[in-house]
């Protein structure tokens, strides 16, 4: 890991978390920050969305070549899509490969119910953020980021999506500034256009859930799964699904003293995960009654 200016050199963590900003009515942390781990051999992606991705390490890496011919490495970064399909994952590694510390910004402490303190928040966050070089993960940025023209909202949240824009087009440094979202429909032009590149990213593939399962499995011995009929029943499911479900059945077979997972104990799971579905399903749909 490179030195970072960004991260000072506390005695404890305490007096470094004394310096992190902090909403000023509840005192809650804007931001928390991670030293990532995780590596591009730990995500599965699509051959075009990989491509991207080593392009934007590329380009960043090389950044002063660049800057010899007066260009720029991109550096604003948007990246949509369904849940539990790698956008979080994935700026993770982003940062984990360029060395860089992550910046992940707390929505829930940064949207405040006072007038003007979500913009308050949002300032103390890039100001927080050119203390040093990070990459800087607005995470559910769909919160702050939907339609100024959304006739359901009121001024408030356009000032703070125009406080956003003007932000980010302030910006200025090496620190990678990543947005995340779910509902990318929803999202304001004038946000789209301010991105250098944006990345999406869908549920995974008959062969790509092929290669999750070998992923999710390896640490542990398998007898006798059979990957493609495996990979048939969890069609349309998430990477994250998946990866519950290969958690789930080594887990199980840990708990039963088994030797290794077997296609019974993938079966199972694959059992669970669906009637987790059921309930979550039951839930969105009771909650969309409501309103
Ligand atoms: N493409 C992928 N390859 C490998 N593992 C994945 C992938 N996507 C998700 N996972 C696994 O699922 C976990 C959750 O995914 P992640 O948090 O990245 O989803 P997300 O797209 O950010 O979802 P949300 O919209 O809910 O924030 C990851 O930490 C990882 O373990
Ligand atoms: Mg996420």
């Amino acid at each position: 890991m490179l030195d970072n200016p960004a991260i000072p050199k506390p005695s404890n963590s305490f007096s470094l978390s004394e310096q992190l900003p902090k909403d000023k009515e509840r005192q809650a942390f804007l931001v928390d920050v991670r030293q990532p781990a995780r590596s591009l051999s730990d995500i599965i992606l699509k051959d075009e969305t990989q491509a991207q991705v080593i392009r934007i390490l590329n380009e960043y890496r090389k950044s002063e070549l660049l800057h010899v011919h007066g260009l720029l490495p991109k550096l604003r970064l948007l990246m949509c899509g369904p849940p539990g399909c790698g956008k979080s994952l994935c700026a993770e590694i982003i940062a984990a490969e360029l060395h860089l510390p992550m910046l992940y910004t707390r929505f829930d402490a940064i949207v405040s119910s006072y007038l003007g303190e979500t913009s308050a928040n949002l300032r103390k966050v890039f100001e927080y953020a050119r203390s040093g070089i990070w990459v800087v993960l607005f995470d559910e940025f769909d919160a702050i980021g939907r339609s100024r023209n959304d006739a359901t909202e009121h001024g408030e949240l356009k000032r703070v999506v125009n406080s956003f824009l003007q932000l980010l087009d302030n910006f200025q440094g090496k620190s990678l500034i990543i947005a995340a979202t779910n509902y990318e429909g929803s999202l304001d032009h004038a946000l789209w256009r301010r991105f250098d590149e944006i990345i999406f990213f869908e549920r995974p593939s008959q062969s790509e859930i092929r290669a999750l399962l070998s992923m999710k499995l390896k640490n542990y011995p398998q007898k006798e799964v059979n990957f493609s009929r495996t990979a048939k029943k969890l069609r349309g499911m998430t990477h994250a699904e998946v990866e519950w479900i290969c958690l789930e059945a080594i887990k199980s077979a840990i708990l039963r003293d088994s030797d290794a997972v077997t296609q019974e104990l993938m079966d199972e799971a694959i059992e669970r995960q669906r009637s987790r579905r059921r309930v979550r399903d039951a839930a969105n749909d009771r909650q969309l009654g409501i309103r």
